[in-house]
C-alpha cells in the first residue's frame, strides 16, 4: 500500500509566500478523492518558526474527512498535541532524528530531551486512543554532520517503536541514500523493529528516491510516504527537494502490479491544480511526461 501524501508538512511547509489556506484546503479535498489512504493534513508547530502552517487550525477543521482516508498532523510536542486535539485531530505523528545536531536545528532539543518529550505526547495519546506514528530524520544522511550510522538509526527507531509509534517512518530528509546505503540501514532497522511498523519518507533530491523506494520494498517495506508533484522539502535542510512524487511512485507500483487503490489521474489532476495556483512546474516525470502526451496526441489529431 502507499500511505500517502503530505500537502501540509512536506509539501507546503517549505513555500516562501504564504499559500492560501482555501488552496490548501483544496488539495486536501482532491486528495481525499483519489484513493489514497492516508493525508498528512497540516502540522502543529511554533508558526514562529514555520510560519506556512500558522493556519493548521482552519485548514483541519474545513476539509471534508473521506471516511476512507486518515488525516494525520504534525505534533513536536504537548503543546502541539493539545492544539491539534482541540482541532479535532484523530491522528498525530511526533517526529525525532537520527543526526543529533539536526534534532536541535529542526525541533530546537536534543534526541533524548525529543523522546521526553515524544513520551509524553504518546502516553496522551494512548489514553485518548489517538494513534501515533513517528518519523526518524536523516536515516541516510545528515546536512550537518553527513553520514549517519545505521546503528544509530535503528536505535531511536526501537526508541520511538517502544515508546508506542504504531509505526516510524525513515526520512530520508536531503536525498543523499542510495540503494547501497537504504539496504544497509534498513538491515540494521529491522533487527530491532518488525517491517510492518516500519515505511519509508525518501526525498528525491539525488534522483535516488524511486530506485531506494524499490530497495525498501523488496526487503518487506510496504507502506510509502510521498507527495503530490513532488512539492516540498524540509526548512531546516537547506537543498532538500521535495519527497518523491505521489505520482511517479504510483506509476511504478501499478506497473509492478502492485495494487494500491490509488487513482492515477485523480493524483495528477490535485498535482496539476496545486502547481497552477503556486505557478510552478510539477517535479513529477510521470505527470510531465502526461502532459506532454496529451499535447503529442492533439497535435495528431490536428495533423489527420
Ligand atoms: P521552542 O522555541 O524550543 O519551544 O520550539 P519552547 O517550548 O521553548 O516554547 C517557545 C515558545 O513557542 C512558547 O511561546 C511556546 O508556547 C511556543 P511564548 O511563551 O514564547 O509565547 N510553542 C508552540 N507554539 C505553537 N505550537 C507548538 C509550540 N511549542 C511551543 N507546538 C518547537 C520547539 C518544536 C515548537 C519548534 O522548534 C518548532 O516548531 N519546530 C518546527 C520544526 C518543523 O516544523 N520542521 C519541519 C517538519 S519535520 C520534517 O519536515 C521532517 C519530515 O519530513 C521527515 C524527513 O523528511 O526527515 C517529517
Ligand atoms: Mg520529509
Amino acid at each position: 500500500t502507499e500511505r500517502g501524501n503530505q500537502p501540509g508538512t512536506d509539501g507546503l511547509q517549505n513555500e516562501k509566500e504564504m499559500v492560501p489556506t482555501g488552496v490548501k484546503i483544496q488539495l486536501i479535498d482532491m486528495l481525499s478523492e483519489t484513493g489514497l489512504p492516508v493525508i498528512e493534513a497540516t502540522s502543529f508547530v511554533s508558526s514562529k518558526w514555520v510560519p506556512q502552517m500558522a493556519d493548521h487550525t482552519e485548514v483541519l477543521q474545513a476539509i471534508h474527512r473521506s471516511s476512507h482516508v486518515r488525516y494525520p498532523v504534525l505534533t513536536p510536542n504537548m503543546h502541539g498535541f493539545q492544539d491539534a486535539v482541540a482541532a479535532g485531530a484523530t491522528e498525530v505523528a511526533v517526529f525525532g532524528s537520527a543526526s543529533e545536531t539536526f534534532s536541535r536545528k529542526n525541533i530546537n532539543c536534543s534526541i533524548d530531551e525529543s523522546i521526553l518529550r515524544f513520551e509524553e505526547v504518546i502516553c496522551t495519546a494512548k489514553q485518548r486512543q489517538i494513534p501515533v506514528r513517528g518519523y526518524v530524520s536523516c536515516a541516510l544522511g545528515c546536512p550537518y554532520e553527513g553520514p549517519i550510522e545505521s546503528t544509530k538509526v535503528a536505535e531511536v527507531v526501537k526508541r520511538l517503536y517502544e515508546l508506542g509509534c504504531y509505526e516510524v517512518s525513515l526520512g530520508d530528509t536531503i536525498g543523499v541514500g542510495t540503494p547501497g546505503s537504504m539496504a544497509k540501514m534498513l538491515h540494521s532497522v529491522k533487527k530491532e523493529v518488525p517491517s510492518s511498523a516500519l515505511a519509508v519518507h525518501c526525498h528525491d533530491t539525488y534522483g535516488q528516491a524511486l530506485a531506494n523506494i524499490l530497495t525498501a520494498l523488496q526487503m518487506g517495506i510496504c507502506t510509502v510516504d510521498s507527495s503530490v508533484a513532488g512539492l516540498g522539502g524540509c526548512p531546516y535542510a537547506q537543498g532538500a527537494s521535495g519527497n518523491v512524487s505521489t505520482e511517479d511512485v504510483l506509476y511504478m507500483l501499478h506497473g509492478m502490479g502492485i495494487k494500491t487503490g490509488v487513482d492515477l489521474s485523480k493524483v495528477i489532476e490535485a498535482g496539476d491544480f496545486i502547481c497552477k495556483a503556486l505557478n510552478r512546474k510539477t517535479n513529477s516525470k510521470v505527470a510531465q511526461a502526461r502532459g506532454d502526451n496529451s499535447m503529442h496526441c492533439r497535435m495528431k489529431k490536428i495533423n489527420t
